[in-house]
């Protein structure tokens, strides 16, 4: 990572202090920009405009391009009355999100304002999400485009709009009492006091920063702002179906932070098996297996429809500790032992305790259930100790 100052002065500076008006404190906005050398000026043009006159503010572009919008930033930072940086990362970790958090990190002000690279969040607005924040004393405030006086004109085309009321909605579903308050989850336009960043807790991934941040850190009081979507200033989103697959991931890691959690979307998980499984066995017997062979074989592709959501969407970031046929292997075992220990602990239930058969069928699934969920975890993901860590390797952008 190469840190670079190339505007002097810091916002300690007192040239930079003299232009403080009502607002107490200072902002620093965190742009993270991925190819956006067509922008990158104009959005300079307009924070000079219509921020320093209002709030000391200092600006820091977490960048991850591979064309020249950091030479871009650098020759535009000449005419800005306040401090540019460009921290370029290497090794783009984390995407949009891990570039915000290490954003986050390098702030020293007593607010940041986080805004993307491509005017689609005007820099007008800055100063009033900030005197927001004081007025209400908030830890967070939210530039919503779905609260009064907001609109998310720049979204471009009804799929766009769609995708992202359906994703706010899913949010919303998904964490009620976090999200309560945020009208917007998927804003990218934020302001946050640096007392309320955890940057050590965040986990991100992709482009719902916000989401983690509500989700996974909420500050007491929370706010929000109209704000009306704009037009991407130059060039095309960076969003792509992949990410969309990241946001779905994101949303289970969030929502399976607990065992309770967990062993609920494996048990939704396991429950979506019985359609490979059911057809599967439709196709067998039709071809003129056997119902019994057929059974067994069917139930394998449940089984490895299973595998693949728990390693997909579950158990994502605990695997790098076992090989995948290793954690196939055990897989298999335990999800095959399940049916095979069923049948004998009715029959214990039933022959031993008394018990009618319903109920003990009952008690017997979700007590293999559960047993298959704990042993799955304990035997499959639970990383040896010390070695997870260092072997997983860093999620990048792209
Ligand atoms: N550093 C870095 N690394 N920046 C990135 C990356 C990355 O991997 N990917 C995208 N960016 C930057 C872009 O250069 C831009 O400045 C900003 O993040 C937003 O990217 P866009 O590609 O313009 O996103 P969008 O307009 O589709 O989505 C925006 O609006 C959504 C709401 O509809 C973002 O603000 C989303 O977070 C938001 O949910
Ligand atoms: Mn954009």
């Amino acid at each position: 990572m190469t840190y670079e100052h190339t505007v002097p002065g810091e916002l300690g500076d007192p040239a930079v202090r003299a232009a403080e008006v009502a607002e107490p404190g200072a902002v620093t906005l965190v742009v993270p920009t991925f190819n956006e050398s067509a922008n990158v000026r104009q959005l300079l043009h307009r924070i000079t405009e219509s921020v320093p006159s209002r709030l000391p503010c200092e600006v820091v572009f977490v960048d991850d391009s591979t064309d020249d919008t950091p030479d871009v930033i650098r020759a535009a930072a000449q005419d800005c009355p306040f401090p540019v940086t460009v921290l370029h990362r290497e090794q783009p970790v984390g995407g949009l999100g891990g570039a915000v958090v290490e954003g986050l990190r390098a702030a020293a002000s007593e607010w940041i304002v986080v805004m993307d690279g491509d005017c689609q969040h005007p820099p007008s607005l800055v100063p009033e999400l900030v005197a927001t924040g004081e007025r209400t004393n908030a830890g967070l405030v939210v530039a919503s485009r779905y609260t009064e006086g907001g609109s998310r004109a720049g979204l471009a085309g009804g799929y766009r709009i769609a995708v992202s009321r359906g994703a706010t909605w899913l949010a919303k579903a998904l964490f009620p009492r976090r999200l309560r308050g945020i009208s917007d989850p998927m804003s990218g336009f934020f302001a946050i006091r640096r007392s309320a960043v955890t940057a050590e807790v965040l986990k991100p991934l992709g482009y719902k920063i916000l989401l983690e941040l509500a989700v996974r850190s909420r500050p007491r009081t929370v706010a929000e702002v109209p704000f009306v979507f704009q037009d991407r200033f130059a060039g095309e989103s960076k969003s792509t179906a992949k990410e969309g697959f990241r946001f779905l991931r994101h949303l289970v890691g969030l929502r399976t932070a607990t065992p309770a959690a967990r062993m609920a979307v494996f048990g939704l998980i396991g429950a979506s098996g019985f359609v490979p499984n059911l057809a599967g066995l439709a196709a067998l017997t039709g071809l003129g297996l056997h119902y019994v062979p057929a059974e067994i074989l069917a139930n394998q592709l449940g089984v490895a429809w299973n595998f693949l959501l728990v390693e997909q969407l579950l158990f994502r970031e605990r695997r790098a500790h076992r090989r995948w046929w290793d954690r196939a292997g055990r897989f298999a075992l335990l999800a095959n032992a399940d049916l095979v220990l069923r049948i004998p602990l009715i029959a214990v239930l039933v022959d031993r305790f008394g018990m009618a058969v319903l109920p003990a069928t009952a008690l017997a699934l979700v007590t293999t259930f559960v047993v298959r969920f704990v042993g799955t975890e304990a035997l499959v993901y639970l990383p040896r100790r010390g070695t997870a860590a260092d072997r997983t390797a860093p999620e990048t952008a792209r």
